[in-house]
């Protein structure tokens, strides 16, 4: 085969060349140790000197044209590759973004976090107690003994028997408070907490709800103190020209017991269907801590003298950002969350 064949036969070759792996194969067929061009070295030997020289000239020539071809060749094909590969992995930037949701605070969450923050700022501690409670403190030494007929009032899951249950109010960290504090004062704590009550659920009810409780131990502690204290935390809550008042009621626990009212957060206390037309919505019950309850846990009642409340934290919700189903806050369903957070922001 002369020179010319052999160029024309590897352009022909090359024609049907597409990947890298084949381009190195036909490389090492006509460049290679063994390549066709490479052998015709082997032939210089056989040759006088000029012919050497003309042999020698034109098969250099050969192999770098033979060269030039295949790394072209070579060349296109790295390229035709990266190309393909830019274009498989390319983005388009005209896809709407995937939305990134954003939690927000449970609004009963902020709720508490809020009372907690005012009252820590007044030195109050905030508590913990344990959700199965004894009965012991969930009622007896509340002034609830067993029979009692308020008991009825807080229908309870009991737990085991008689002695244990899961506390229907957040009032027994009174007792374990006072019980820690032995004759101790002054006590000033708060105990945001979970309750519970065979209640069926519905738009205003439920098994299992929040309660914030209060209490406040020392000398000379009268009801205006407490009015003073409830005032403030209304104000925190719903802001300056937000009334409070009491209304004499009962619990077996403080003596005498009061409802504490908020103006009605809608109508601004004129009366409307939320407030039943009475302009004042009751968030709390309240009074002075019974005497026989601070006797049971070793204060001196002739000495020392206390007030206590507890809140609906789901009721104060409710109230704040206008939910009329306490399900909201026990269904777990993110978009209200953060419905709410987005409407407190604007
Ligand atoms: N524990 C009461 C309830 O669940 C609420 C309450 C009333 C708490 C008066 C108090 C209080 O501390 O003084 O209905």
């Amino acid at each position: 085969m002369d020179f010319e064949d052999i160029l024309s036969k590897l352009k022909e070759t090359l024609k049907n060349v597409d990947t890298e792996h084949q381009i190195n194969e036909v490389k090492a067929e006509y460049l290679g140790k063994k390549g066709c061009i490479t052998a015709l070295y082997s032939k210089m030997k056989d040759l006088n000197n000029d012919e050497k020289k003309e042999f020698g000239l034109k098969l250099n020539n050969l192999k770098s044209q033979a060269t030039q071809f295949i790394d072209l060749k070579k060349e296109e094909i790295l390229n035709e590759n990266l190309n393909r590969k830019l274009k498989n992995e390319s983005i388009d930037i005209s896809l709407p973004a995937t939305e990134i949701k954003l939690g927000a605070p449970s609004i009963l969450e902020k709720i508490v976090e809020d009372i907690e923050e005012l009252l820590m700022s007044m030195g109050y501690d905030v508590v913990d107690g344990p959700e199965v409670e004894k009965d012991e403190y969930n009622f007896e030494m509340l002034n609830l003994p067993k029979g009692h007929p308020a008991r009825d009032a807080q229908d309870t899951f009991y737990v085991e028997g008689e002695e244990l249950l899961l506390r229907s109010q957040t009032s027994p960290v009174q007792i374990r408070s006072m019980l820690a504090g032995e004759g101790k004062v002054p006590i000033r704590m708060i105990c945001p907490g979970k309750t519970y009550r065979r209640d069926d659920d519905d738009a205003t009810h439920s098994h299992q709800f929040m309660q914030i409780e209060g209490l406040l131990v020392d000398k000379n502690i009268s009801l205006s103190d407490l009015k003073g204290t409830f005032d403030m935390i209304a104000k925190h809550l719903f802001g300056e020209d937000c009334q409070t008042r009491f209304r004499p009621s009962y619990y077996p626990f403080t003596e005498p017991s009061v409802e504490m009212d908020i103006s009605c957060h809608h109508c601004k206390g004129k009366g409307c269907s939320i407030c039943k037309n009475t302009g004042f919505i009751t968030v709390s019950g309240a009074g002075m801590v019974h005497p026989n309850v601070l006797k049971n846990c070793g204060y001196d009642p002739k000495e020392w003298s206390g007030f206590a409340f507890g809140f609906g934290a789901e009721r104060l919700a409710m109230i704040k950002y206008g939910i009329d189903d306490l399900r909201v806050f026990y269904t777990n369903d993110l978009r209200e969350s953060s419905e709410f957070d987005r409407k407190e922001a604007n």
